[in-house]
């Protein structure tokens, strides 16, 4: 699509925002509920949050940004402290990547393989991923990811790359198959895949916590990613888990693989860092991966200009000291579980109904009729025409990932008109 002087991606009608304050978008004087958090679930904590914006305004005042790698910034030592104060997992530092998740998911990959080059294992540069995930824009994060849309750039991937099935149960389980046989099954296609390519081969395996981008939403069945790790363990494979979107308090944790009871390799996070007021990403890692390969390189072989920016740096500092109160984290918990639990007592025995699943405030209601895109589409229009609600619908399904600051009685207000919207629409969806 090209405005005047603009090109941009998508072909929807862009709607004009004035403002936003809280949980709130303006337009045109309409005041728009808007449960996206930002249209791609960044604005964690709304709009127009005083403590954010005075932590920018403070931080301007002082300087807008100096080089990580040269100058020293209290803040970064401050969020990073924050950032593992409440992490069961047992990583211990983080690495300021960049701007964008992408970003920090190459990072991850370079640090995986720089381990392993210090090791003396400079053969372990295949990384595997899965299908149905996505992991950001740049050519390596594309490649361990599948995302149709982007299936063009293919020959630009590097070789060296490869993707086992995704993780689904309702989706991918055979006939009969309980969740555990399915976990042992689902982890084994790992296992078959690094003894494929050949384990002295194999640096990382790279994925979602919980599927989101693509498929939406779907939660591991228990003990998947404890037999991942094992299977990781056994033949030196690092794992990487991107949380870029489940991750900073969206799941109801502040780490999602915590849910899962284990600790990775490398845990990526953007979005939800600063709560999108600026781009920022980082990798949580372990100070014994970094310390070696800064004993064998003398450095960490990787730089960009703005990693670590110091407005992003104060901005997450801020966000972050909100994100981590137990109310906060209690509040995602409990409307999120809220959310789920109407949906389900409400659309279970709708012959649309599919599933909704979740953790936190990163749902997914998914539904079987004809056209589903077009279904959505459809759904979505009439919320916000005739209810000021903002819903992301996509391909198959209605996503809810408000910002965490939603309370009850707005949940209520779209649960109200989701349901029904959803009961009307599709009477006439025949
Ligand atoms: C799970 C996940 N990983 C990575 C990314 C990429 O982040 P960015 O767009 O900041 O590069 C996204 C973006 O939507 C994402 O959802």
């Amino acid at each position: 699509m090209i405005e005047k002087y603009t090109v941009r991606n998508l072909n929807n009608k862009l709607i004009q925002i004035t403002n936003g304050n809280g949980i709130y978008l303006y337009s045109k004087g309409k005041k728009i509920l808007d449960t996206t958090a930002g249209g791609t679930s960044f604005a964690v904590l709304g709009w127009n949050n005083k403590e954010i914006n005075k932590s920018i305004t403070r931080q301007l005042k002082k300087f807008h940004h100096l080089d990580y790698k040269t100058f020293k910034d209290d803040n970064v030592e401050e969020l990073s402290k924050i950032l593992l104060s409440k992490a069961e997992h047992k990583l211990d530092t983080v690495y300021f990547s960049g701007s964008s998740g992408g970003e920090a998911c190459e990072a991850a990959m370079k640090l995986s393989y720089l381990k392993h080059c210090a090791d003396g294992n400079n053969s372990k540069v295949w990384f595997i991923g899965r299908n149905q995930s996505y992991h950001g824009v740049g050519t390596d994060a594309l490649s361990i990811a599948e995302r149709p849309t982007m299936n063009i750039y293919k020959p630009l991937f590097p070789i060296k790359r490869s993707r086992i099935e995704q993780h689904h149960y309702l989706k991918e389980r055979l006939d009969g198959e309980t969740e555990e046989e399915y976990a042992v099954r689902s982890s084994n296609l790992l296992e078959k895949e690094i003894l494929k390519i050949g384990p002295e081969k194999v640096s990382a395996f790279i994925g979602e916590t919980i599927m989101g981008g693509l498929v939406g939403d779907v939660p591991p069945v228990k003990n998947y990613w404890k037999y991942i790790k094992k299977i990781c363990e056994k033949y030196n494979v690092h794992l990487i888990l991107d949380e870029c979107y489940c991750g900073l308090g969206a799941s109801g944790k502040i780490y999602c693989c915590d849910y899962d009871k284990i600790t990775p390799d490398f845990i990526f996070v953007a979005k939800t860092l600063t709560a999108g007021h600026i781009p920022l990403s980082a990798v949580v890692t372990k100070k014994k991966f970094i310390n070696k390969i800064v004993k064998k390189f003398g450095k960490i072989l990787h730089s960009t200009t703005f990693q670590g920016h110091s407005l992003g740096i104060a901005a997450a500092l801020a966000a972050q000291k909100i994100i981590h109160q137990k109310t906060v984290l209690q509040n995602i918990n409990n409307n999120g579980n809220y959310l789920k639990q109407v949906l389900v007592d409400e659309l279970k025995n709708h012959e649309f109904f599919f599933d909704v699943r979740g953790r936190g405030l990163r749902l997914s209601f998914e539904y079987n009729c004809n056209d589903k895109n077009k279904f959505g589409i459809t759904l979505s229009n009439r919320m916000l025409e005739k209810h000021n609600i903002l819903l992301n619908s996509k391909w198959h399904r209605v996503c809810l990932t408000p910002a965490y600051i939603i309370t009850k009685s707005q949940c209520d207000l779209v649960l109200d008109k989701l349901i029904k919207e959803f009961k009307n629409l599709s009477d006439s969806w025949k």
